[in-house]
């Protein structure tokens, strides 16, 4: 059991992911956290949708839940610290982890971070709690994006830029 996990774990290492800090406020607390997990669901709903998968231990999932609204802002490839921000690996000196980054509320006042590649602003559609992590849709209330086309990847245990082929 423990050799598939491993197995598991190391095979998922290999599908290079691009970067996301999903933020979310409200009544709920304003909170973000970092994921690979950001993923579309559709372009031709009602409206757009995209995914996340978070676990339920997070601050922000429970946030998200209670907020019922986020933003996936999808980092550009010069944005690791925010990534290292939002998952915990550094700690700013002083403040929580907004008061260290650019940001401003979107249209639906849900946190934007300044300068990434794109930011999906939300509105929770579902969420499902699958073992350990909430499996959340969102339908996509707004898009706004940067000049910074190109995202941060995360693979092998490495940050990485996509080169084209
Ligand atoms: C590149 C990267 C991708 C991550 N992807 C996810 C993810 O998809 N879902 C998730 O719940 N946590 C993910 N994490 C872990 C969280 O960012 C975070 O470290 C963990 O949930 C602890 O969060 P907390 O400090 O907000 O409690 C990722 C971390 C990194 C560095």
């Amino acid at each position: 059991m423990t050799d598939l996990r491993q197995q598991f774990i190391e095979g998922m290492s290999r599908a290079a992911t691009f970067v996301s800090v999903v933020t979310t406020d409200g009544e709920g607390g304003r909170h973000g956290v970092t994921v690979s997990s950001m993923t579309s669901v559709s372009a031709d709903g009602p409206a757009p949708s995209l995914l996340i998968c978070v676990h339920q231990q997070s601050p922000a999932a429970t946030a998200i839940l209670r907020n019922r609204g986020f933003c996936a802002n999808l980092l550009a490839d010069d944005q690791q610290q925010l990534s290292d921000i939002f998952s915990g690996r550094f700690k700013p000196a002083e403040g929580d982890r907004f008061s260290a980054v650019d940001w401003a509320p979107g249209a639906r006042g849900q946190p934007v971070l300044a300068r990434a590649s794109a930011a999906f602003e939300c509105t929770l559609t579902t969420a499902l709690l699958c073992e350990t992590h909430y499996i959340i849709v969102g339908a996509v209330t707004g898009v706004d994006l940067s000049e910074r086309t190109d995202a941060l990847l995360y693979g092998q245990r490495a940050y990485r830029r996509a080169i084209k082929l």
